[in-house]
């Protein structure tokens, strides 16, 4: 490029040429080299040493000083988050403090096992380098890294083979698929996780699902395993009977990723439909739905899990926009806070009509809610380390999205005994 440049220039200098005589033409014909030049120069250095892509690397750390315990199946339970917490962020000290610290991005416990007495952890870290690096002395230096950590890993006593293996892309999102509660941010162990606007994307809510009788929506539903689906018990009601039913996958319920029948169906025995007590049913798939990155399963919460008010929830559904209207067929998603029940039965709220296995969530002034179609959808929240929980499963209100009057969930954490009851989870 620079020496075509130059080539161009030469006759500008050398003696009279009718073409290149008007200062004009000379003048746009330097300003466009010289723009050419800059653009070639700036991609030159964007792609030597700006361009950066992820790199996921896995690894597993021997621990030997935390006694293993069926606390660590789970990863709702404390001790799971905080362990993995504890590894995570002595990972992420190790590399902030050492020269690879603007090439990592992020470390995430994928899975804790039992070994011998102590335990095994999973790990997937995330590096970003140029396109020019070399494998094998970056594998070197994360390795190099992780060394020193051991020396220095804090109250964490950790043993020697700090092996680490490249995977690709699609080997992480596998690692991902399996575990429960992972949207496509933390799939790619991004930084930023946005949720924006109503309208769903593929993939953003992959527990969720639609319940439809003839092909037509009638209720969400929340994928919990391979098998079993969680919706409300008061979509049952017009029509009781399994083979009425099918759950269908994907954000669109016209074309759904897959539909599947259904086998049983099991209401709460107290299902109450005067007061709303006990609306909570498992769904029995007829065959196992094999996880994608878009179809897999939430996490369920402990039954002592802590909801605080004024937390931040989502729920989603296809339900109608205002309380008398239609289902939509494109997945919404509406951001609101958990409500206490205590304020939620507030004179000018519902006035004592909420339940403690109930749980109500919305905004002051009203204005996002779930409607009517949401039945049976989750209300979710997110872990510190950006699992989604189940917390609710839309099941009344007074029409949709007004003030003070808030959307009332069935309480996940009430039923978590009866949900293990049910389905063995
Ligand atoms: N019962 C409704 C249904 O069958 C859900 C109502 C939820 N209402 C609300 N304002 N959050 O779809």
């Amino acid at each position: 490029m620079t020496l075509s440049f130059s080539l161009i220039l030469r006759p500008v200098r050398g003696p009279s040429t009718s073409r290149f005589q008007n200062p004009y033409v000379i003048c746009l014909i330097v300003i466009a080299g010289v723009i050419i030049l800059a653009v070639t120069i700036a991609l030159l250095i964007h792609f030597l040493a700006f361009d950066q892509k992820a790199y996921f690397y896995r690894s597993t750390f021997q621990i030997l000083n935390v006694k293993y315990s069926n606390q660590l199946d789970s990863p709702a339970t404390q001790e799971y988050r905080s362990l993995s917490e504890k590894i995570e962020s002595m990972i992420t000290k190790a590399f902030k403090e050492s020269n690879l610290r603007n090439q990592f991005v992020r470390a995430h416990v994928v899975k804790i096992r039992q070994d011998g007495n102590g335990v095994r952890a999973d790990v997937v870290m995330k590096f970003r380098f140029t396109r020019n690096y070399n494998g094998a002395t970056m594998k070197s230096r994360i390795e190099s890294v992780l060394h020193q950590m051991l020396n220095n890993s804090g109250n964490l006593e950790i043993n020697h083979s700090t092996e680490i293996t490249s995977i690709t892309d699609q080997d992480t999102v596998n690692i991902f698929t399996n575990a429960c509660g992972v949207r496509p941010d933390l799939m790619t162990l991004s930084e930023e996780r946005i949720i924006g606007g109503t309208k769903a994307e593929e993939g953003d809510w992959p527990w969720q699902v639609s319940l439809q009788v003839n092909n037509v929506h009638h209720c969400g539903g929340i994928l919990i395993s391979e098998v079993w689906i969680l919706t409300a018990a008061h979509c049952f009601r017009s029509y009781p009977e399994p083979y009425q039913w099918t759950v269908n996958f994907g954000i669109s319920t016209l074309l759904p990723k897959l539909r599947v029948r259904v086998r049983t169906i099991s209401v709460h025995n107290n299902y109450n439909p005067i007061t709303h007590e006990n609306d909570i049913a498992a769904v029995y798939l007829n065959q196992r739905v094999t996880f994608t990155k878009n179809i897999h399963t939430v996490c369920l919460p402990e039954a002592t899990q802590n909801i605080p008010p004024g937390s931040t929830a989502y729920v989603t559904g296809w339900g109608s926009r205002r309380y008398i209207g239609n289902a939509v067929t494109e997945l919404e998603q509406g951001r609101v806070k958990i409500i206490s029940n205590e304020e939620c039965n507030g004179p000018a709220s519902y006035n004592g009509a909420v339940f403690s296995g109930m749980l109500c969530a919305g905004l002051p002034q009203g204005g996002v809610d779930a409607c009517q179609g949401d039945s049976g959808g989750p209300l979710v929240q997110e872990d510190s380390r950006r699992i989604w929980f189940l917390v609710g499963i839309v099941s009344w209100g007074y029409r949709c999205g007004l003030p003070d009057k808030p959307g009332v969930y069935t309480r996940v954490t009430t039923y978590r005994n009866w949900i293990t009851e049910k389905t063995g989870i």
